[in-house]
């Protein structure tokens, strides 16, 4: 089938990559010339595992395409998935503006009937407005349909997430419309086994906000009860463990942390209490699952107070400026928070991370980057470990503590056992666990 993606973000790009690696053919449109051209010479605007490879073979195999034209996405198939950005407005609401006009501009270059399918995370009743907006800019009275069909895949997993999906969430109107999708997503249910799921559009819409919201309310559950753990002398990896062996409950998204980050999490949470409070529905729940996230940070900076006693001049190494292993992404990433109070404490940074380096860099171009944990650590008086990438966690600890000044670490992922810090005289604070 012929399909057209607009927006070649995180969503946008991979969900385009993955319907050409499962036969279609696909135009990928964004606004964005440099991000167009770019790759056209299969340069990736991010970094995702096996994407860049997916794209070439996908461009060389005539299924994957780019263009900067909206109209001419528009002519080049009856199927549009929307997947532009929604960024925060000043109230934490999404920002639509970007939706809305490629609503407009479809309507106003449609000669036949168009499928448009919203991919962005987008509040409850974007469908009806862009209904609405549509209708309204036709210049003829052409058929058309609105569905939903929100994506559920994870920055750093996105492609395996995207061709093995856990389920096929679509929000749909008419027969056409549910015929399209599942024609689409054949191959993906054939390989996967995975259940389409057909609802009307404000569900659809709905269980996605409420996905994410639920994920960041278990991540802020487990954070507040690593709280008592350390108040209580117990340890939350064990009650963690105890807990998630309950298959209602399970063990994914249960490791306590120095809070959740990213582009979606944060943003999803903020407008999913925005649109409820929209209802009239104050959403309590998610307001406290949004306090304890914060509280989270700032209790690991009272940690590293109590063990620095003054921060001023100190050499710290921080470790890990991605939000989560696997991906450059830094957006509401914990070193964005902890840096900049840092250097206003006047300490001296150094700072590791294998692929967000760069990105950091763009916002803090005059800290000083290493190539490995142990170069960053190299006369620190503290590390703090901020994202759980695999090469700290492999770290030699014995190399660790000879370099360092004082051999002490703050660690916000619990990568490591206490009682070997102990044996190691490694001064070692982690989350929810007695040391
Ligand atoms: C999240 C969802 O998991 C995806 O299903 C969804 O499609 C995506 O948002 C989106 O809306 O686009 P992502 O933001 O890529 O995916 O990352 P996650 O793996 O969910 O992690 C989010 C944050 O939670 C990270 O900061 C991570 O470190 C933190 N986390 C996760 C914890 O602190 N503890 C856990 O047990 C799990």
């Amino acid at each position: 089938m012929k399909i057209t993606i607009v927006g070649t973000g995180y969503v946008g790009l991979v969900t385009g990559t993955c319907f050409a690696e499962i036969g279609h053919e696909v135009l990928c449109v964004d606004n964005d010339t440099s991000k167009i051209e770019m790759l056209r010479r299969f340069e990736m605007p991010i970094y995702e595992k096996d994407l860049p490879e997916l794209v070439k073979k996908n461009v060389h195999e005539k299924r994957l395409q780019f263009s900067t034209c909206i109209e001419e996405g528009n002519r080049f198939s009856e199927v549009i998935f929307v997947a532009v950005g929604t960024p925060p407005g000043y109230k934490g609401e999404a920002n639509m503006s970007y939706v809305e006009n490629v609503g407009r501009r479809v309507a106003e270059t449609m000669d036949s009937y168009r499928l448009l399918v919203e991919k962005s995370t987008v509040p409850i009743n974007t469908g009806e407005q862009l209904k609405r907006t549509i209708s309204k800019y036709l210049s003829s009275d052409i058929d058309f349909d609105i569905a939903s069909n929100p994506e559920f895949l994870r920055e750093g997993t996105a492609i395996e997430d995207a061709l093995n999906p856990d389920r096929i969430v679509v929000g749909i109107e008419s027969v056409r419309a549910a015929e399209l999708l599942r024609k689409i997503y054949a191959p993906i249910i054939e390989r996967s086994g995975c259940e389409f799921l057909e609802m009307n559009i404000a569900s659809a819409e709905l269980t996605k906000h409420a996905s994410n919201s639920f994920l960041a309310m278990k991540i802020s559950f487990i954070n507040a009860v690593s709280r008592i753990c350390e108040l209580a002398g117990a340890d939350i990896q064990q009650v963690a463990h105890g807990m998630g062996l309950d298959k209602r409950i399970s063990p994914n998204f249960l490791n306590a942390g120095v809070g959740y980050g990213g582009s979606c999490f944060p943003k999803d949470v903020d407008a999913f209490v925005h649109i409820a409070d929209q209802y009239g529905y104050s959403f309590e729940l998610l307001k406290e699952v949004q306090r304890i996230n914060q509280s989270q940070r700032e209790h690991f900076m009272q940690k590293l107070q109590r063990e620095l006693w003054v921060t001023q001049d100190k050499t710290i190494a921080i470790l890990g400026l991605a939000f989560k292993p696997g991906t450059d992404d830094i957006r509401q990433a914990p070193s964005l928070y902890f840096v900049p109070q840092l250097l206003e404490a006047k300490a001296k940074l150094k700072l590791w991370d294998p692929i967000a380096k760069a990105k950091f860099d763009e916002i803090h171009p005059t800290l000083n980057y290493y190539d490995t944990p142990i170069e960053c650590a190299t006369d620190a008086d503290i590390v703090l470990i901020l994202t759980d990438w695999p090469e700290i966690k492999s770290m030699d600890l014995d190399r660790l503590k000879s370099v360092m000044k004082c051999p002490a670490i703050i660690d916000g992922r619990n990568l490591f056992d206490p009682k070997e810090m102990k044996n190691k005289k490694i001064s070692y604070y982690s989350i929810g666990r007695t040391h």
